[in-house]
């Protein structure tokens, strides 16, 4: 694994405060559908060559990495690169064969025009900013694609138990965190005119992230902004969390507990 020196990387203190084992936030986070990982892969351009295929940035644990190498993939060069040694190192145990790199998006050790493609998942919003955005489009290669989604948590359904969690973690919990919900990205890409215009496409109600009241619960701890709080205030949590599961009139009812997600996907291109 290549790595840099840590002082190089400057994080948000919730990322370095939240993120602290790789192998719950492995164990617990959703994953990528089929359907998804297609989409993403349609949307690359793999045309040039000697550049690597797909670097993706903010890859932690490799969950994402680990969706592409189930696709025809074998033949492409993939980079996974994440600030966080702890996760790099769940993501090597778990995939040996692929290349890593520590770094983080504002500072990318890679030559000018040397990636044909990016992809984000579920990591964007921790670096929604002028220098990450000005690194990415550096070394992409030209018309080379910036992917990025996030499976987020659905609000659609008043009556469902997801809605419930979700209005709660936004209003209660994130705070000031940075969060795909605050789509911080928007005016990034608004204010810096170096991509193509971002298109998007939405799969609602795509994905169940499903287990048992603990599980979920533990799911819920691997989110940055929670865990990252006080035993004391983590605890408080966790309590309002179970209160709203049994008082819920179908979730009180069943042993498994379905967390619903929409997943957002959105790319551009270098211009
Ligand atoms: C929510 S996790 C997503 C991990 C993985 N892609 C997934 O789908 O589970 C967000 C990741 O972004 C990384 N990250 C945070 N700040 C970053 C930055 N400034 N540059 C690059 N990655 C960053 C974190 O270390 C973390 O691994």
């Amino acid at each position: 694994m290549e790595k840099l020196n840590n002082d190089a990387i400057i994080l948000h203190a919730n990322v370095v405060e939240g993120f602290k084992s790789g192998d719950s936030y492995n164990s617990h986070r959703p994953d990528y559908t089929e359907e998804t990982t297609n989409f993403v892969l349609n949307k690359l351009n793999l045309e040039t060559e000697r550049a690597y295929d797909i670097l993706e940035l903010g890859a932690g644990t490799g969950i994402f990495t680990r969706k592409l190498l189930e696709y025809d993939t074998k033949d492409l060069r993939i980079l996974a690169a994440d600030p966080l040694e702890n996760f790099l190192e769940k993501l090597k145990l778990l995939s040996p064969d692929v290349e890593t790199l520590q770094c983080s998006a504002e500072s990318i050790p890679l030559p000018d025009c040397s990636v044909k493609n990016i992809i984000c998942a579920q990591s964007l919003h921790w670096f929604s900013n002028k220098k990450a955005i000005r690194e990415m489009h550096r070394v992409l290669v030209p018309r080379g694609r910036l992917v990025f989604l996030w499976n987020v948590r659905d609000k659609t359904r008043p009556s469902d138990i997801t809605c419930d969690i979700a209005k709660y973690i936004e209003d209660s919990l994130i705070k000031d965190s940075p969060n795909q919900s605050k789509k911080a990205w928007a005016g990034v890409f608004e204010d810096f005119h170096g991509f193509s215009s971002v298109e998007d496409h939405v799969f609602l109600q795509h994905l169940k992230h499903s287990g048992t009241i603990d599980f979920i619960m533990s799911y819920l701890k691997s989110l940055s902004y929670i865990s990252k709080l006080e035993q004391s205030e983590q605890e408080n949590v966790e309590r309002t969390i179970r209160e709203m599961i049994s008082n819920h009139p179908e979730a009180k009812n069943r042993d498994i507990v379905d967390i619903v997600f929409n997943t957002e996907i959105h790319w551009c291109e270098k211009q």
